[in-house]
């Protein structure tokens, strides 16, 4: 009899450390999934168009790419009367930044076309920490996007050309 209760309550004890363990995981995994300040930067991700340009495939996949292939720049060219550019990792990019620095550095931030940058610029202190955490949450992946190209050179293709605007 006594022998059967300390069994059960080894098994008790078992399952309570083995269902601590999975409340563990699980717990991290939702705190990520619940930080409302990432899963604000992932809406402003999304809402923003950032996707766009800088993850291959997110356009033609009708939005539908997975956020671990996400903001991994893009070696496509965008060439017109400013050269040609590349939509940078910003995957890598936010690495070398704190969140103070980004914040700061968006403010400001002017970049060559097709790059909106002024949207950048009138975005809430909030805001743009919202989109710092939602990507450094995603961590680094992809290879930096190739150089720009100023507009006397002739760039690799692939590449966009824009028309030269209107006389
Ligand atoms: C229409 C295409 C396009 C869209 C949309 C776009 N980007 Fe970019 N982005 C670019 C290109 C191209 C560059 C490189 C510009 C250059 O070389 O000057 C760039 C550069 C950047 C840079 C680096 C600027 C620097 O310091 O040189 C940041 C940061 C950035 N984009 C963030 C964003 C965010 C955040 C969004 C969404 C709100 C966004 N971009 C939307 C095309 C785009």
């Amino acid at each position: 009899m006594q022998h059967r209760a300390r069994n059960a309550a080894v098994a008790a004890a078992l399952a309570a450390a083995l269902l601590g363990t999975a409340a563990g995981t699980t717990s991290a995994a939702e705190r990520k999934a619940k930080d409302p300040l990432r899963e604000r930067g992932r809406y402003l991700v999304m809402i923003g168009g950032c996707n766009d340009c800088h993850t291959p495939g997110y356009a033609p996949s009708g939005g539908k790419l997975d956020e671990r292939q996400w903001l991994v720049g893009d070696s496509l060219g965008w060439r017109g009367p400013w050269g040609t550019t590349y939509p940078v990792n910003l995957r890598l990019f936010m690495q070398k930044l704190t969140e103070k620095e980004w914040v700061a550095e968006a403010r400001h931030l002017q970049a060559r076309p097709p790059m909106p940058w002024f949207a950048l610029n009138v975005m809430t202190d909030g805001d743009l920490r919202a989109i710092y955490r939602f990507v450094r949450s995603l961590g680094p992946a992809g290879q930096p996007a190739p150089d720009y190209v100023p507009p006397d050179r002739e760039p690799k293709p692939p590449y966009i050309t824009f028309p030269a605007p209107p006389k």
